[in-house]
């Protein structure tokens, strides 16, 4: 039976990938760091065994790979954090898969690692629906995704056994993870851009997937990983549709930074299906999963609260641009 590491994993999306592992026949370990939120997150998963322990600290990463074959590696400071906190990202992003790689390279099991990186790497939007494909050519637009290009060229420098997804737009299904602050971040997708979504649940079952197939079919490939053509919408109808689930409502598209300063693109998300079998939800079951999620007595409030709520997000977004 294999042991398979999860980094990360009491995150938005480890918290899918611990549960997509729970059908595998392997044996699973966690490492993330030792804080009340994430212990209280182990809580949930009595059988798989929690290291907690800093991605940069070498001794806590060597202890984590102990009997280990396979990691996930899923940590990663990611915007608006990676931009307010540029010296923590790159630090966590890119030290960190450092002495992870260094790490995996002294093991003696631990060869194998999907990394989780972004289409980011691709740039911002620039207005037209091209599919972003894994080979064109980096364009690093801020610390994130300069972050994850120096980690994409780690990996691919090292002698592990490596497959890399770059994701799309993951948002949350869970509503209490969000603020006006990440719901302003979404208005700042040009409303013209394209965006495509992806479920965290089917993103997970992509990363176990990259995991467990045989290494052949996924050898040091980078794979695109978006929901498909049920997924795959402009910035202003992504954003009404997620604004609609939580009652906030529609925000008119002349209200959405016209210097489009975020990721966007639909990306080549039919060739990684193929093979890594995981588009299953549809952005509008996303939005039915959040309002229920939600509860009515919050989207209420929401709706009642709306007109204050819409003029909040204007002014940041006004705000974020006026400080570029
Ligand atoms: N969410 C998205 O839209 C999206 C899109 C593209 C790529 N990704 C990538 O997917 C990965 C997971 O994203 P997520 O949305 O689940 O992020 P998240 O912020 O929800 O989870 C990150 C996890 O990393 C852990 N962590 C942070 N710093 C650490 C450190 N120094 N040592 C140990 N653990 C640490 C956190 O405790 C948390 O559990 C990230 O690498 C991210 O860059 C996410």
């Amino acid at each position: 039976m294999q042991t398979i590491l999860v980094t990360g994993a009491c995150g938005n999306i480890g918290q899918n990938v611990l549960s997509a592992l729970a059908n595998k026949d392997c044996k699973i370990k966690v490492l993330d760091l030792g804080n009340p939120v994430n212990k209280k997150v182990a809580e949930s998963y009595p059988d798989i065994e929690f290291c907690w322990g800093d991605i940069t600290d070498a001794a806590a990463v060597q202890m984590a790979l102990q009997g280990v074959n396979t990691v996930l590696h899923l940590i990663g400071i990611i915007p608006p954090m990676s931009e307010s906190h540029p010296e923590l990202a790159r630090k966590v992003n890119v030290q960190g898969m450092n002495v992870l790689i260094d790490a995996m390279q002294k093991s003696d099991t631990a060869k194998r690692i999907v990394f989780t990186s972004t289409f980011a790497v691709l740039g911002i939007g620039d207005g037209t629906n091209k599919i972003h494909t894994a080979d064109m050519p980096y364009k690093v637009s801020d610390v994130y995704s300069e972050t994850k290009v120096d980690c994409e060229k780690a990996l691919m420098a090292s002698n592990l056994d490596w497959t890399i997804l770059r994701l799309s737009a993951i948002p949350n299904v869970d509503p209490s993870a969000h603020n006006l602050k990440d719901m302003a971040l979404s208005m700042r997708i040009g409303p013209k851009d394209f965006i495509e979504f992806c479920h965290a649940r089917d993103v997970a079952l992509a990363l176990v997937s990259a995991g467990t197939l045989p290494f052949e079919k996924v050898k040091h490939q980078i794979f695109m990983i978006g929901g498909g053509d049920s997924c795959r919408f402009n910035g202003h109808e992504f954003s009404t549709k997620l604004f609609s689930a939580a009652g906030v409502g529609q925000i008119p598209a002349k209200y959405y930074s016209h210097k489009p300063k975020f990721y966007a693109g639909w990306v080549d998300s039919e060739t990684s299906n193929e093979i890594l079998d995981y588009q299953r939800t549809s952005l509008d079951d996303f939005c039915q999963e959040f309002h229920q999620l939600l509860g009515k007595p919050k989207y209420i409030a929401a709706k009642i609260f709306s007109p204050l709520i819409l003029l909040a997000l204007v002014l940041m977004t006004r705000k974020m641009v006026n400080e570029e």
